[in-house]
């Protein structure tokens, strides 16, 4: 087993506070006096989410309503290939979606996994909550219960996820029947493998301190038929505890699955931790464990993937994290709307 020389690791904690500001990073979180919101956070890839879920909380919405309807955005955009329609498929070619929503004021939970045809994987998450005594709907199932409620079917696929898997699938061997097509005929975006997960997790606060939180995906591109990741999770790329504050995840979601981040990040905020140093803490957990599986940690012992946290607390202060330097994550603190720098445990290494 490699060991981890622990160079450039940044502990969480108190002492995580005092590298980062040594660093010179920027860490997001903040510490906002007056009321907790409305407030949203999300993934990178969420800045119009944040900005529509705020807008929703300001005209009257619940926070549930806020974050739907921000993350909807991005799960209709073709052009965000991780979530809803134009997500990157399966290895079959087949966009397979995972999404959960957890309410605070009733501490509700509902969630679908492996979802075909269906854009808004979220909503159906909301309707398994609000119309059914269960918690999670799977793969057929899921989709039938989705029809029930009237969502139409449609092709996930675009040209583009389409010409993205296909060379995907083009370029696994020099063994097969396979030939790719020359890189140079290529749009530059498919020349390079394509980034492999992607996910959008959205957390709001209103005005009354109340929470809930959404997290929505098509999961690891190229995955086994049936794969689920921990977006669908209650307490892995969710959870939200109306009394502490929420929390969500992006990134890898076996390395989620196996350590219960979101409920973790929660938890720790419960014991004190602001939703950065939470953040960190369970980071530096994950690392910890990551060391023991083989393929997902480098030579050094650092985790060898990426995964990212969100968390906001019931005052309204919130944080993000991920292992790497250079994350952002999106947050509207009720005056402004802007990217922020996530704080990290490790610099990147210097390419080679
Ligand atoms: N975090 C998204 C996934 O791994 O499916």
């Amino acid at each position: 087993m490699a060991a981890c020389t622990r160079r450039d690791f940044l502990r969480a904690g108190a002492g995580a506070a005092a590298l980062v500001a040594g660093t010179g990073l920027r860490a997001g979180g903040a510490e906002p006096p007056g009321p907790a919101g409305p407030r949203a956070v999300a993934s990178g890839n969420g800045l119009r989410a944040t900005d529509k879920a705020v807008e929703v909380l300001r005209a009257g919405g619940g926070p549930l309503d806020a974050v739907i309807a921000g993350v909807n955005i991005v799960e209709d955009d073709p052009e965000d290939m991780s979530v809803g329609y134009g997500g990157l498929p399966n290895e079959d070619g087949v966009v397979e979606l995972d999404a959960s929503v957890m309410d605070g004021p009733t501490h509700g939970a509902g969630a679908v996994a492996s979802l075909r045809n269906i854009k808004n994987p979220s909503r159906v998450a909301r309707l398994v909550m609000e119309r059914t005594s269960h918690v999670l709907l799977v793969g057929p199932g899921a989709l039938k219960f989705a029809l029930a409620h009237g969502f139409e079917e449609e092709d996930l696929l675009t040209d583009k996820s389409r010409a993205a898997w296909l060379r995907w699938k083009e370029t696994l061997s020099d063994r097969d029947n396979w030939v790719p097509a020359k890189a140079e005929s290529l749009p530059e975006q498919l020349r390079s493998v394509l980034s492999t997960h992607g996910t959008i997790n959205c957390l709001a606060i209103d005005a009354s301190g109340r929470l809930a939180g959404v997290t929505t995906t098509s999961g690891l591109a190229w995955k086994l038929a049936g794969r689920v990741g921990d977006s669908p999770i209650i307490g892995a790329g969710l959870y939200v505890d109306n009394e502490i504050g929420a929390a969500g995840s992006t990134g890898l979601g076996e390395a989620n699955l196996r350590t219960c981040a979101s409920f973790r990040i929660v938890d720790a905020m419960g014991r004190g931790a602001t939703p950065e140093q939470a953040c960190l803490q369970v980071l530096e957990a994950v690392a910890a464990k990551a060391k023991r599986w083989p393929g997902l940690c480098d030579a050094e012992g650092r985790p060898s993937f990426g995964l990212e946290f969100y968390a906001l607390n019931k005052k309204g202060e919130f944080g993000g994290a991920g292992f790497f330097e250079g994350g952002r994550y999106a947050v509207h603190d009720g005056s402004e709307n802007k990217l922020r720098e996530a704080a990290y445990l490790y610099k990147r290494r210097p390419a080679r």
